[in-house]
């Protein structure tokens, strides 16, 4: 889509264009490609936010991998920072004895990280990290570990597109944007 579409017209400021992006995937699908090579590994999509980033990603991958999905939302509370996440989609095969990447748009107090990691160690994979593409290292309440791939640091802005929502729209954006803040304080 080109920049006087509407789903650009809420936007602030563009943080990160489309080709920054795309060149920062192939960073990192190259490095996952040599860091895997030989462990068929299993990259999980955390639905719905990773699931642009995660088809780009894959495809920057140069081994063979499988893909599985799996769906959370947030218990109660409203926001999805409470950290107690309900899985509304399981993976569909085993990882046990797997090497599991975890594909994610965004890690920002690290609550819903943190309880995937937890929920799926007891499974028993071979190895488990997590390849972000964005950290929001400044909200942090409970600190991940197993982030083996980032692809950018990111101040606190209201982030969204390439996957990230507001009230669910603006996941088509092709790049990610800072939201005006008249858009959320509408709200
Ligand atoms: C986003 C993102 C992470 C989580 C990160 O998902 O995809 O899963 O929030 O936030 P945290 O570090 O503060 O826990 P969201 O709940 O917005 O769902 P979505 O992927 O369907 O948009």
């Amino acid at each position: 889509m080109n920049r006087d579409s509407e789903v650009f017209k809420d936007l602030e400021s563009i943080l990160i264009d489309e080709a920054t992006l795309q060149q920062r995937i192939q960073e990192l699908g190259q490095q996952i490609g040599q860091d895997y090579k030989g462990k068929l590994p299993v990259v999980i999509g955390i639905l719905k936010g990773s699931s642009i980033f995660l088809a780009d990603l894959v495809k920057a991958i140069p081994i063979h991998l499988t893909l599985d999905f799996m769906g959370i939302s947030s218990y109660g509370g409203g926001t999805h920072s409470t950290g107690v996440v309900k899985i509304t989609k399981d993976l569909e095969e085993t990882i046990e004895g797997r090497h599991v990447i975890i594909a994610e748009d965004i890690i920002d107090t690290g609550l819903t990280l943190n309880y995937l990691l937890k929920t799926l160690k007891q499974r028993n994979p071979a190895s488990l990290t997590i390849c972000t593409l964005l950290n929001k290292q400044a909200r942090r309440i409970l600190e991940v570990e197993d982030v083996g791939y980032k692809g950018f640091e990111i101040d606190d802005h209201f982030v969204v597109g390439y996957g990230l929502d507001y009230m669910q729209k603006f996941r088509n954006l092709p790049c990610i944007g800072v939201l005006k803040p008249s858009v959320y304080q509408k709200f």
